[in-house]
């Protein structure tokens, strides 16, 4: 674990305008001073992301919220209530000393009380919000352990600090709450129905057609490899085919592989959706690095707490 005296030069760090890698219970993140608009230009830079891509601002406790939104609904005091810290980030009606580098130039801003101890830690010690996308390259797969953090972006963060592997390992489920019509823009951690104990029932369209959410472009959390998801009938098909004509391929399955075909990379993956999460992005990476002409996943259920696994698959396959 991360000893106090890096989580006082990670604080120094951000203090000075430079960046820093710390874990989460979701993913790790890129933090910068959240009011420090050269720190955060240097977050849109080193991950290669557009700047009309708002971040996600982090905070020690609930009641930072009114330092960087106004018109705060109750809806959100419940939602923090239950859910902070934790995977949840909410969606609200920017304060006028938010910086609109933040935002992406938009009126609203993204919100968020980690629980994973060194990022409570790093948020005591540095005593305000820290701005942090996913610590990864736009477009690619989160990273979910402090290698994943050094290899891809290596001297480009002024330091990682390590956290193990992340509990969620799936970004956190996001509700807007800015206008009259709440929406959650992407599941993760916390489900749609322990939401909606508190909303109420929410309509069901997501971020899907949402362009200011680069969560929900087609291209993200992609492998390099080409990734397919697939029923298990499919699934099957596919081996007899890719049987005959050698080619080197990978597998994500919820089941053993099978005697009579041993000529892929096969991943057997949890069968309770908490694990399938915490161990999808390091699966993916690690079946990616192998360089086959494609990733076959065999579709995980499609009940609704799968939701957010579900997703990222189809990203990853989109
Ligand atoms: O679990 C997480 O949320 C992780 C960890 C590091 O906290 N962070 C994360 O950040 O996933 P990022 O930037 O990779 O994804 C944040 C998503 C983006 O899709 C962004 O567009 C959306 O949140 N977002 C942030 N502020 C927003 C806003 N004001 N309105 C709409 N979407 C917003
Ligand atoms: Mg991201």
């Amino acid at each position: 674990m991360t000893p106090n005296h890096q989580v006082e030069r990670a604080a120094q760090i951000l203090r000075a305008g430079g960046l820093v890698a710390f874990p989460t219970e979701t993913v790790y993140g890129l933090g910068a001073d959240a009011s420090n608009n050269s720190a955060l230009l240097n977050i849109y830079r080193v991950k290669q992301r557009p700047t009309g891509h708002p971040l996600i601002v982090h905070l020690a406790d609930a009641q930072m919220l009114h330092r960087y939104a106004r018109d705060i609904p109750d809806t959100a005091w419940r939602l923090a209530d239950l859910f902070w810290p934790g995977p949840m980030t909410l969606i609200l009606k920017a304060s006028r000393e938010t910086s609109r580098v933040l935002t992406g130039g938009q009126e609203t801003v993204g919100l968020r009380v980690p629980s994973h101890p060194v990022a409570r830690s790093l948020l005591s010690a540095f005593n305000a919000g820290i701005a942090a996308p996913s610590a990864n390259r736009f477009g690619r797969i989160s990273p979910t352990r402090a290698e994943h953090v050094a290899e891809e972006l290596g001297d480009d963060v002024d330091l990682v600090l390590d956290g193990g592997c992340c509990e969620v390992g799936l970004e956190s489920t996001i509700v807007d709450l800015s206008t009259n019509h709440t929406r959650i823009l992407r599941p993760g951690g916390v489900t749609r129905s322990q939401i909606e104990a508190v909303t109420g029932e929410l309509s069901s369209d997501t971020a899907g057609n949402l362009p200011r959410v680069p969560g929900s472009h087609a291209s993200h959390y992609a492998p390099f490899t080409p990734l397919t998801v697939v029923s298990p009938q499919v699934l099957k098909q596919q081996l007899l085919d890719c049987a005959d004509s050698q080619a080197r391929i990978a597998v994500v399955s919820a089941h053993p592989q099978p005697h009579s075909f041993r000529g892929a990379a096969w991943k057997m993956m949890p069968t309770t959706c908490r694990e399938y999460g915490k161990q999808l992005f390091a699966t993916l990476r690690e079946l990616d690095r192998l360089r086959c002409e494609k990733i076959i996943v065999e579709s995980p259920p499609l009940t609704p707490e799968w939701d957010a696994v579900n997703d990222r698959l189809a990203r990853a396959a989109g």
